[in-house]
């Protein structure tokens, strides 16, 4: 049986932001955004601005479709961790979606594999669904490691969650396209995601429910054309959902 899924536009808004700049992107999005969209959406914003995304949606009818998301989450349930944001801290504040090992994380912040597990964990054991992001550099790429990289990515989150495993969304964001204005072509995201389906789905006969979104240099031109290969389930765009215009070109290209 085919089921058929909406696709899930998720913008990371990445330290991009203030106060003013927010509301007048989210009011561009509120204004455009068509009611209903033909697939879900969500913007990831820093934490700061999550009460600010909140008081938007109360007062902007249009933004009544677009889910609240986070960027990162804390590995741990409270206590002593300065600077850490809580999975109860989120749901706090109606977050739906929270982006476990971006590789920025995974770079700048030395998150392990097993770290990105714990946080997919945390986020689950709150109500949250974890965008997990994989995704290999451009050296591994070249080696030939790109299957392997992402298999073992997305396997250690399997192994601390396999019980709810149906219940996270997985990123495909190849480093080396993050940001760069370089995309994988269709083909080479598509051969990622297919290798990603089958990891899930040998891990839960739910797998065709799992949403594979592709990110790195999406944007309104490359978009239909990368959603319209049978495993990319959707994106997760960076730079290109700081636009309110070229964000909603994305949204209106995502429909099943
Ligand atoms: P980009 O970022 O769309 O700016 O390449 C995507 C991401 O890092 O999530």
């Amino acid at each position: 049986m085919t089921i058929t899924m909406k696709k899930l536009i998720a913008g990371n808004w990445k330290m991009n932001g203030s106060l003013a700049a927010n509301e007048a992107l989210l009011k561009g999005l509120a204004t455009g955004m068509p009611a209903p969209p033909r697939c879900a959406v969500a913007v990831c914003v820093p934490a700061p601005y999550l009460g600010q995304f909140r008081a938007l949606a109360n007062a902007l009818p249009g933004l009544s479709a677009v889910d609240l998301g986070a960027q990162d989450v804390s590995s741990q349930v409270a206590g002593a961790f300065t600077g850490e944001v809580s999975a109860s801290m989120l749901k706090d504040f109606g977050c739906r979606y929270v982006i476990v090992g971006h590789s920025e994380r995974r770079q700048y912040h030395a998150e392990t594999d097993a770290v990105v597990a714990q946080k997919a964990q945390q986020a689950l054991a709150a109500g949250i669904t974890p965008i997990v992001c994989v995704g290999e550099t451009l050296a591994q790429r070249e080696a030939g490691q790109t299957q392997a990289v992402v298999k073992r990515q997305l396997a250690a989150v399997i192994h601390a969650n396999g019980h709810c495993i149906s219940e996270i969304v997985v990123a495909y964001e190849p480093v080396w396209a993050i940001g760069t204005g370089k995309t994988a072509t269709p083909d080479e995201a598509q051969a990622v995601h297919a290798v990603l389906r089958a990891q899930l789905k040998a891990a839960t006969d739910q797998a065709a429910r799992v949403k594979i979104l592709y990110g790195g240099s999406m944007n309104a031109a490359n978009a239909a054309w990368l959603l319209g290969q049978p495993d990319i389930d959707g994106g997760l765009i960076g730079g290109a959902s700081l636009k309110a215009q070229d964000f909603l070109t994305i949204i209106a290209a995502a429909f099943a």
